[in-house]
């Protein structure tokens, strides 16, 4: 395989929230030792239920926030403790689409203004920054005579179009894709999702692609990990997972998924999630899930799984 883009070792990043009652800040332990590489042009997809720290993993990546352990090695620099001068060349190559295209997107801005304003603070000549929204307005699938109007002139999908546009208009390596169609209309959504796929193939960047939709997230990626509490429980390529996946976490997670086929659903019993998700504040030791886990026995709840390799690329962090 190719070298990665970007290695991510035990990656933590704990936020403070409040005091216990000696006073002392407690710690919201969102992203919790998490490891796994990214190749160049692949997509990897990251799925586990609401809070799990998806989003806080993509943001770490990226650098808005800087982690509070851990490292993130960026084709072979860590870049993990970088100040805010020394990461800006890592900024441009590392772009985030979020999931909100209303409120992602400056109002006041013309959507030529808003896709030209990376360039700009990079100081790309002016003449070089006209050519280039030009061209990415045509990738984008926007017209050329949108450049002049507004936000709010824009249906959700166009907006993304715009977004997606800003984006890219420094031609990234590796972009975070955090929910880029959730906020969509279905008949919008393929559409938004054939683009990404499009322009993958033509400039070769990487993509962290974060949904909640799990056949979206078959679709459209290569290799898939699936997080739980601050951890990453299971990850392999994508056939792999969605056929042989391991981790009791997992089979809960995709049982919950409507199946089209009836055969295949008749088949296929839901796994109803028992006990109550612990909060990532002052954690439990042992392994995150065990406290609903159908085949807790006690060494799961003394010490905390690695990650193993159970077969070629596939990865799992259970006792069992
Ligand atoms: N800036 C912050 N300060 C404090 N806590 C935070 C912050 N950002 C996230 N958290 C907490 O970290 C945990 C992980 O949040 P995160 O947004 O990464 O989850 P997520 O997997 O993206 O969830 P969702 O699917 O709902 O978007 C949550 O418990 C959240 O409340
Ligand atoms: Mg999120």
């Amino acid at each position: 395989m190719d070298q990665p883009l970007i290695e991510v070792k035990s990656l933590q990043m704990y936020f403070p929230v409040g005091n216990n009652i000696f006073g002392r800040r407690k710690q919201l332990k969102a992203v919790d030792g998490v490891s796994f590489d990214l190749y160049p042009a692949e997509t990897f997809g990251l799925v586990g239920e609401s809070g799990c720290g998806k989003t806080t993993v993509g943001r770490a990546l990226v650098r808005l926030y800087r982690p509070t352990g851990g490292r993130i090695i960026y084709r072979g620099t860590d870049i993990t403790d970088l100040d805010e001068k020394a990461v800006q060349p890592y900024r441009s190559k590392m772009q985030m689409i979020f999931q909100d295209p209303y409120a992602s997107l400056n109002p006041r801005m013309t959507v030529s203004s808003i896709i030209a304003e990376p360039m700009a603070l990079q100081q790309v000549p002016q003449a070089d920054i006209d050519a280039r929204v030009r061209e990415l307005v045509a990738q984008v699938g926007l017209k050329q005579d949108h450049l002049n109007r507004y936000p709010h002139e824009f249906s959700g999908g166009q907006r993304q179009r715009i977004g997606i546009a800003r984006a890219l208009a420094m031609r990234p390596e590796f972009v975070v894709c955090d929910e880029p169609i959730s906020a969509l209309d279905v008949s919008i959504q393929a559409q938004v999702i054939n683009m990404l796929e499009e322009l993958q193939a033509q400039m070769g960047m990487t993509y962290l692609f974060v949904s909640h939709d799990l056949s979206m997230v078959r679709h459209i990626s290569h290799r898939v990990g699936v997080m739980y509490l601050g951890h990453m429980v299971e990850l392999a390529e994508v056939e792999e997972l969605y056929s042989n996946m391991q981790h009791p976490y997992t089979q809960a997670l995709m049982s919950a998924v409507p199946i089209a086929d009836p055969d295949l659903a008749a088949q296929t019993r839901r796994i109803v999630l028992q006990g109550d998700v612990p909060q990532p504040i002052d954690p439990p030791p042992g392994c995150p899930f065990a406290s609903r886990c159908r085949y807790c026995k006690p060494v799961c709840r003394e010490a905390m799984p690695d990650m193993r390799e159970i077969s070629p690329g596939h990865f799992l962090a259970c006792h069992l």
